[in-house]
């Protein structure tokens, strides 16, 4: 094993023009020639955040970002942890991960912030690789004990609304699955042809073909059923391109029901007040006339009750899937484990801040039955470590964006060079996931 030799840190920009933290961590090679391997790491950065995901530090200097620096971050990596771990040895991932955690002190990370923390736990982790000659996604697969030979099925989202984009849609992602082929690389590009035809049909009613923030189109729906316009427009994408909906392409929802709540229990949703099970009930609606597959935050983080109802009520047709109710934390999953809630989980490395831990949440998942999905963050960067996680941990399926903007395809090119390093025995998870839940 390696020592660590120096710790550095930059703040950098993500995706949105806003700052956030990249690490390099320098480990010595242990071999003769005693030259340095450093691993780099850029973290993310969400918009429509759970409230229970580990602090993202920003200092709050309204003069510079807008308040959104992260000096105090970089400080905290530069003063606080690189002399903490100079100089020391870690055999495993988790015992970087505890002493950085141990230096934090917080439950939620807060004292030196998920960023800093999380910057220092990839750097590590590709450090490591480096020194052990091995590419990241196979050292993940061997420290987290599986084949490592899985590419993940993307879930593409080619409609942007809510948060991530400006255009009144109450659904914040809209999303193609092209599950139905035999590689990837396949899946990839019908994904891709079938976001150029969409291009063609929005051109075409005479609306916006500009992107949001994740690299699916924005367009401003006029109708009084925007959603459903959008269902539309997407299926026809679909078929123009020469491709079968609900054979080859499916089709899933992230509603991030958490940003159009409405009162205490209700939601805010096509210019009216909705409950839990109207909620329910329309996507119950639209995974009748739509082959939709997977639905993640359907209802709100805070709204327990009605995830328990809507669980009952389409978990065994589609993909429920966790993401601000989790927090890819795993208190929060073991949570909603014991009351049967959701039945898949979204993995995002900075909304619990090691990579320990999202492994930890990402075993517990597994060992109750639940799937999970890797993710972006809509703010993020060139970094590709996502790409290497889903493969390395077998995990199936992939949530990165769109098939536009370098920051969500930096990802998907990493996804293909995988594939072709792992030749005859890449395995693409296709459609054997989603078999349960077709109609
Ligand atoms: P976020 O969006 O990164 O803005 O949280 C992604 C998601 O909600 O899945
Ligand atoms: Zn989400």
């Amino acid at each position: 094993m390696s020592k660590i030799k120096a710790i550095k840190a930059r703040e950098v920009l993500d995706s949105r023009g806003f700052p956030t933290v990249e690490v390099e961590l320098s480990v010595d090679d242990s071999r003769p020639t005693g030259e340095l391997c450093t691993g780099r790491a850029i973290v993310p950065s969400g918009a429509s955040t759970g409230e229970g995901e580990a602090l993202e530090l920003r200092d709050g200097d309204p003069k510079r970002y807008q308040g959104k620096g992260v000096l105090k971050a970089v400080q905290n990596v530069r003063e606080k942890i690189a002399p903490a771990l100079a100089g020391r040895e870690f055999q495993l991932q988790s015992l970087l991960d505890d002493a950085l955690r141990d230096l934090d002190g917080t439950p939620n990370k807060s004292k030196l912030g998920a960023n800093a923390i999380l910057g220092v736990s990839m750097a590590f982790l590709r450090a490591q690789a480096l020194a052990q000659r091995t590419p990241t996604d196979q050292f993940i697969a061997s420290y987290y004990g599986t084949p490592g030979t899985t590419l993940p099925v993307p879930l593409m989202n080619i409609i942007n609304g809510g948060k991530h984009a400006d255009n009144g849609l109450a659904i914040q992602e809209f999303m193609i699955v092209p599950a139905g082929f035999d590689r990837f690389s396949d899946a990839l590009r019908a994904g891709a042809e079938i976001f150029h035809r969409l291009k063609k049909i929005l051109h075409q009613q005479g609306l916006s073909t500009g992107v949001g923030d994740e690299g699916g189109f924005a367009p401003q729906f006029t109708g009084a059923k925007p959603h459903d316009q959008a269902l539309i427009a997407i299926s026809q994408a679909v078929s123009d391109a020469g491709y079968k909906l609900g054979e080859q392409i499916f089709l899933a929802l992230d509603a991030a029901a958490s940003e159009f709540t409405a009162g205490k229990e209700g939601y805010q949703f096509e210019g009216q007040n909705v409950t839990s099970e109207e909620m329910i009930s329309t996507y119950g609606q639209w995974a009748k006339n739509f082959p939709i597959i997977s639905i993640e935050d359907g209802l709100s983080e805070h709204d327990w009750k009605g995830w328990g109802l809507l669980t009952r009520t389409l978990g065994s047709h589609c993909q429920l899937v966790g993401d601000d109710i989790f927090v890819t934390n795993p208190i929060q999953l073991k949570r909603g484990i014991e009351n049967h809630v959701a039945n898949a989980i979204l993995i995002k490395l900075n909304q619990i801040g090691t990579v320990t831990e999202t492994l930890e949440t990402m075993k517990l998942a597994s060992g109750a039955g639940y799937r999970s999905i890797m993710s972006h963050r809509s703010g993020e960067t060139e970094d590709t470590f996502i790409a290497d996680l889903a493969v390395g941990t077998d995990c199936g399926q992939i949530k990165t964006g769109s098939a536009s903007r370098t920051d969500r395809i930096a990802k998907y090119n990493q996804l293909l060079r995988l594939e072709e390093r792992l030749g005859d025995r890449a395995r693409f998870a296709g459609l054997k996931l989603y078999e349960k839940f077709k109609k």
